[in-house]
C-alpha cells in the first residue's frame, strides 16, 4: 500500500535527499564528523610539539594562497571541551580526529613526550564521556619536519619510524578507541605532496613520489600489528581517497587515459592493501619511476583490515589531455564537480572488483562553499543539498548490498584548508577566525535534525 505523504519516490533525487532521516540507515550506522590536528588545533609550539613539514612549508613564499598557516586554526588545542560539547550538541554518534606525530614524539623517532599523549588522551575520555565515538587518525599529513630533514616518506626509515609512533598512540588510548586509521589519503601524502608539489613538502618529481607513497604503504603495513598488540579490542583500518576516473569519450586515447588515472588514483593504494599486489598495466605505466620494493613488503600490507575509511568528494572525467568539467556540471568553490551518483557508483566497483574488501566507512564527504555570515545565522543550502544527496546515494549502494557502516561529513568547523589557507570553508560550523566564534551553519542544523 502506498502512502501519498510517505512514497519518495516521485520526488526530485534532492527533495528525496531533504527527507532523509537516520532511520532509513542500517541499525547501527554510525554518523560522525571530522577533522585533522594541523588543520584546527593551532599551539603549534606549546607542549613540546616541534614543527611539522606544513610548518616549515607554510613558510615558504607562495605556498599557501593567503599565507597563512595553522599556527593558531580554530585554537582548538585550547578550545577542545567547547568543541566537544559543540559536537555533542550535534547529535553525532563519532568523532574522526587526527594525532599530530610532532606532539607524540616530536624528534619523529625516540622519546615520547607525555604531554602530547596527554592532550589526546583529555580528547578520547572527553568524548566517551559525551556519549561520543572516538575514531582516530594516526597520520593526516604533520610529518615531524625532522625527519623531512632525512627524506620524509622517500626514505624506507619513516616508515618504521611510523609503526613506533603508531605503538606510542596505540599504547596510551588502547581499547578507547573505537577506530584506528593509520594514514590518511596516502595518494595526497605522496603524489601531491613530492610530484604535483602542492602539498609539504612541495617536490615535483614522480619517482619520489612512488617511493613515498610505497614507504607510507609500508608503513601501514608495520603499524597494523602494533594497533592490534595494543588496542585488540579497537578496529584498524586506513583511510584512502577514491573516485570514479571516468573516460570523456569512447576514443580509445581517452580510455587509455582514464585508466592510467584509475591507477595511478585508486587500484595504485586499493590493489596492495585488498590483493597483494600493485597494478601490472600502471606499474608498466611508470615502471621508470617505479618505486623499491623489498621482499615481504606486499604481505605487511595486505594484511587483513577490520575496515575499509573511504574519501569522496567527487569522479574524474578524462581526457588524453586531462580531466575535463562535464557540460553543464555544478561545482562547489573548490571547484570540484557534484556528483552523488559517483559515490553509488565507486560503492558498488569496489565491491565487484575485491573480494577481500572489508566493511567501509565514509571517512569524509564534503563541500566548500563560500558562506556568509548573516547575524547569526549562515545559509548554506548547498551544502545541505551536498550531503543530503551525497547520504542518499551512500544509502542506494547499502541496499544493493555493500557493507557501509558509517558516514563522517568533512568538517566540524571551517579550517585551514591546506594550500588554500583559510579561504575554503567546509565547515557544518562557521568559524570566526578574528574572535574564534563557532556559528552552528543550517547545514549543521539540518544534520542536527537528521540525527534526531
Ligand atoms: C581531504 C583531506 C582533508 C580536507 C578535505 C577537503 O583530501 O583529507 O584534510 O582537506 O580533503
Amino acid at each position: 500500500m502506498t502512502n501519498t505523504l510517505t512514497d519518495t519516490t516521485a520526488l526530485t533525487p534532492a527533495a528525496r535527499a531533504a527527507n532523509l532521516t537516520r532511520r532509513d540507515f542500517p541499525a547501527g550506522f554510525v554518523f560522525g564528523v571530522a577533522t585533522s590536528s594541523y588543520q584546527i588545533e593551532g599551539a603549534a609550539q606549546e607542549d613540546g610539539r616541534s614543527p611539522s613539514i606544513w610548518d616549515v612549508f607554510c613558510a615558504q613564499p607562495g605556498r599557501i594562497s593567503d599565507g597563512s598557516s595553522g599556527a593558531v586554526a580554530c585554537d582548538h588545542y585550547h578550545r577542545w571541551e567547547q568543541d566537544l560539547d559543540l559536537i555533542a550538541a550535534l547529535g553525532v554518534d563519532a568523532y574522526r580526529f587526527s594525532v599530530a606525530w610532532p606532539r607524540v614524539i616530536p624528534a619523529g623517532r625516540g622519546p615520547v613526550n607525555p604531554a602530547g599523549l596527554d592532550f589526546y588522551e583529555r580528547l578520547t575520555d572527553g568524548l566517551l564521556a559525551r556519549g561520543v565515538q572516538p575514531h582516530v587518525t594516526l597520520y593526516h599529513w604533520d610529518l615531524p619536519a625532522t625527519l623531512q630533514d632525512q627524506g620524509g616518506w622517500t626514505n624506507r626509515d619513516t616508515a618504521y619510524a611510523f609503526a613506533e609512533y603508531a605503538a606510542a598512540v596505540a599504547g596510551r588510548l588502547g581499547n578507547r578507541v573505537v577506530s584506528y586509521a593509520t594514514l590518511n589519503e596516502p595518494w595526497c601524502s605522496s603524489v601531491l605532496s613530492y610530484e604535483i608539489g602542492e602539498h609539504a613538502p612541495g617536490t615535483r618529481d614522480r619517482a619520489a613520489a612512488l617511493s613515498a607513497a610505497h614507504h607510507l604503504m609500508l608503513g601501514h603495513g608495520l603499524a597494523m600489528p602494533e594497533i592490534r598488540r595494543h588496542a585488540p579490542q579497537s578496529q584498524a583500518g586506513i583511510v584512502l581517497n577514491l573516485g570514479p576516473q571516468e573516460s570523456a569519450s569512447d576514443h580509445p586515447e581517452d580510455i587509455r587515459a582514464a585508466r592510467h588515472a584509475d591507477g595511478r588514483l585508486n587500484r595504485w593504494f586499493l590493489d596492495p592493501l585488498l590483493r597483494g599486489e600493485y597494478p601490472a598495466d600502471t606499474w608498466e605505466d611508470v615502471v621508470a619511476d617505479a618505486p623499491p620494493v623489498q621482499d615481504g613488503d606486499l604481505r605487511l600490507i595486505a594484511a587483513p583490515m577490520d575496515f575499509l575509511g573511504v574519501n569522496y568528494y567527487s569522479r574524474g572525467v578524462i581526457g588524453a589531455q586531462g580531466g575535463v568539467m562535464p557540460e553543464g556540471a555544478s561545482v562547489t568553490d573548490m571547484g570540484w564537480e557534484i556528483h552523488p551518483q559517483g559515490l553509488t557508483d565507486l560503492m558498488l566497483r569496489l565491491k565487484a572488483d575485491y573480494p577481500a574488501l572489508p566493511p567501509i566507512y565514509i571517512t569524509e564527504n564534503g563541500a566548500a562553499f563560500a558562506d556568509e555570515r548573516s547575524g547569526d545565522r549562515v545559509h548554506d543550502p548547498r551544502r545541505t543539498e551536498f550531503i543530503s544527496t551525497h547520504l542518499s546515494a551512500l544509502l542506494d549502494a547499502t541496499q544493493a548490498g555493500v557493507d557501509v557502516r558509517g558516514y563522517f561529513a568533512w568538517s566540524l568547523m571551517d579550517n585551514f584548508e591546506w594550500a588554500h589557507g583559510y579561504q575554503k570553508r567546509f565547515g557544518l560550523v562557521y568559524v570566526d577566525y578574528a574572535t574564534q566564534e563557532r556559528l552552528l551553519k543550517d547545514s549543521a542544523l539540518w544534520y542536527q535534525a537528521f540525527l534526531k
